[in-house]
């Protein structure tokens, strides 16, 4: 089978050279789009990456009928004209239940123990402990909003450092207070107990702005971290929260106007919508406190991850796994 791998990455040639013997990758550094769809041309599959455009074009003039996305969001694929040519398309659903997981733990760390400061000092030439002390994890409390995969690694590691752990969630799993020893509460307790509160829900319909003013009033000198989506949090109300320390800290991989960073590979496909300029001013008021560190989205971004990603894309392939149309 001939598999066109196309937006590759130099890493990518080497991890899957003799990975299985069936295949026949060709890789190619450019997206896939209308202009250059003759080089798919001969190949059983297409496997592409969020940057490629696969429109009714590409996909009327495409030999193959099995597109890859090697990522979750298929956005970047007309659905509906490929199921009219009889093209099957596939994702890769979950990639970074740990990942995210261990980065939203480094943000939290990096705060209770004051780790980006303390780099800093060393590297302006002062090697003494002044303003450098934090707080240990062990005994406080961690709140988890989202007990999904990766709310659930993030109770695992939080066990280890002896936490208690709370958590909400609209759907409560049965069985899996017992499983990883915490306790579900509803949001409102967990906002007024966790010493510590992350974020590991998706952003839907119904909880846009889940952290707002009168949440925050709930909370007294928390640390916040955010992995989840920038906007179930509201960056004007938080901007606030820390002035009057509701929040001590925040540590934020997302932030609610992301049109001038690289995005996650689940929504990169987004990345077309219109950036609303109060936002981003806001989001640059976050970037210059010194109670609040950010990093540009890249919680899934570990090499375990991206072989993760390639795996399931030669499974896909393979077997014709995770369709989704
Ligand atoms: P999941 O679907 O396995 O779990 C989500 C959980 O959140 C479910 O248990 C659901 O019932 C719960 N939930 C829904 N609404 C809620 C609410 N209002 N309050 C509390 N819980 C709520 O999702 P997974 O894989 O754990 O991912 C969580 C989120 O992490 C994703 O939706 C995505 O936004 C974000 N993410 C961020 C990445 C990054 O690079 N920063 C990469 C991958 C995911």
């Amino acid at each position: 089978m001939k598999v066109a791998w196309f937006d590759t990455e130099e890493w990518e040639k080497e991890y899957l050279s003799g990975k299985n013997p069936n295949l026949e990758i060709e890789f190619f550094k450019e997206s896939l789009n209308e202009n250059n769809v003759e080089k798919a041309a001969g190949f059983d599959a297409v496997a592409v990456f969020v940057p490629s455009e696969i429109n009714a074009s590409v996909l009327e003039d495409l030999d193959a009928d099995l597109v890859c996305c090697r990522s979750t969001g298929f956005d970047h694929v007309d659905l509906e004209k490929a199921s009219e040519e009889d093209i099957d398309v596939c994702n890769v659903p979950a990639y970074g239940g740990t990942t995210v997981a261990e980065h939203a733990f480094g943000l939290i760390l990096s705060l209770s123990r004051k780790i980006p400061e303390a780099v800093e000092k060393v590297e302006e030439g002062e090697f003494d402990h002044s303003g450098l002390r934090g707080f240990d994890l062990k005994g406080k409390t961690l709140g988890v909003v989202g007990t999904g995969t990766i709310g659930q690694n993030v109770i695992r590691i939080a066990n280890g450092f002896d936490m208690d752990v709370i958590a909400s969630d609209p759907y409560p799993k049965d069985g899996l207070e017992e499983e990883l020893g915490f306790m579900y509460v509803s949001t409102e307790d967990l906002l007024k107990k966790a010493d510590v509160v992350t974020l590991h829900c998706p952003l839907t319909d119904d909880n846009h702005h889940l952290l707002s003013r009168e949440e925050f009033e709930l909370m007294d000198g928390s640390l916040l971290v955010n992995t989840a989506r920038g906007g179930l949090v509201d960056t004007e109300a938080l901007i606030e929260a820390l002035e009057k320390d509701n929040i001590q800290v925040a540590g934020l991989d997302v932030l609610e106007e992301e049109c001038y960073v690289e995005d996650d590979i689940e929504v990169m496909g987004d990345l077309e919508e219109e950036c609303d300029p109060k936002l981003i001013l806001e989001d640059h008021i976050l970037m210059n406190r010194d109670d609040v560190i950010i990093t540009p989205h890249n919680a899934f971004n570990s090499i375990e991850a991206m072989q993760r990603i390639a795996d399931t894309t030669i499974e896909n392939v393979e077997n014709r796994e995770n369709t989704v149309n």
